[in-house]
């Protein structure tokens, strides 16, 4: 089971710690580098905006970071609470290069943010949202943190609808990722927490409607890969 709370946060910034080395490389596998077109599709809500910096939260090794700088060249402050995922992120850069001039990394809770009032024009949190304890105090934070105007995009797991692919999805998620994944970063406990996070986590309209009423206008959410994730934008 889960644990919530403050319990969850420990476990949580536990976990990433324990698997922060082999992270990008087992990401990658086990989505068969599916996750690289997710965050490029991500990115792409930010071509709008040709100037200011991006907030990446819960950005972890920082995959999403760098492919903003790729894409659309911003400035980007990377937010985790886990320091070890962030410096695993950091040591794969060269000196000089355009990761390590353009991305800020930030040790903070996302649930509590370091950073001042209407700072940013954009912001994203690509599989982060899942693993607050409370969601919506995090949701709060971004809006707190956004320009009025700009937009907010979130990239989360969901739950495939499709009634051939989804127990296919299933047997994937509960069975063969907690295997392959448990034993090349030998923490069987991260990968059983993945399966069960998503399979606890809110229909994309639940999600939807708590950033409504969090304050964020337009929203919208799309599936992406038969539903695997969804996308969702919103603005301040
Ligand atoms: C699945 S990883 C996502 C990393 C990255 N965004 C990506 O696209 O792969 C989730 C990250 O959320 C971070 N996280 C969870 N709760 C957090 C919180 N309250 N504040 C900041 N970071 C948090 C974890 O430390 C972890 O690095």
């Amino acid at each position: 089971m889960i644990p919530t709370g403050k319990e969850k946060k420990r476990f949580v910034r536990d976990k990433f710690a324990s698997v922060s080395r082999r992270y990008d490389f087992l990401n990658g596998l086990l989505s068969f580098y599916i996750d690289h077109y997710w965050r490029w599709v991500t990115t792409r809500e930010f071509d709008e905006f040709k100037q200011g910096p991006i907030l990446d939260l819960c950005a972890g090794t920082m995959p999403l970071s760098a492919e903003i700088v790729r894409q659309i060249e911003r400035p980007v402050v990377a937010v985790d609470f886990c320091y070890e995922m962030l410096r695993h992120g950091e040591l794969q850069w060269k000196n000089g290069s355009k990761k390590a001039k353009y991305i800020v990394p930030i040790c903070g809770d996302g649930e509590c943010l370091p950073l001042h009032d209407l700072k940013f024009q954009g912001i994203t949190i690509a599989f982060g949202i899942r693993n607050l304890s409370r969601p919506e105090q995090g949701l709060r934070e971004m809006l707190r943190v956004l320009k009025t105007g700009g937009k907010l995009a979130i990239l989360e797991f969901s739950r495939p609808k499709n009634r051939f692919f989804s127990p296919i999805y299933k047997f994937y998620l509960h069975k063969l990722l907690p295997f392959m994944a448990g034993t090349i970063s030998r923490d069987k406990e991260a990968y059983r927490y993945l399966a069960d996070s998503i399979q606890g986590f809110y229909e994309p309209e639940i999600l939807a409607a708590m950033m409504k009423d969090v304050g964020f206008r337009e929203v919208r959410h799309r599936p992406l890969t038969m539903g695997i994730v969804t996308l969702y934008t919103g603005r301040n």
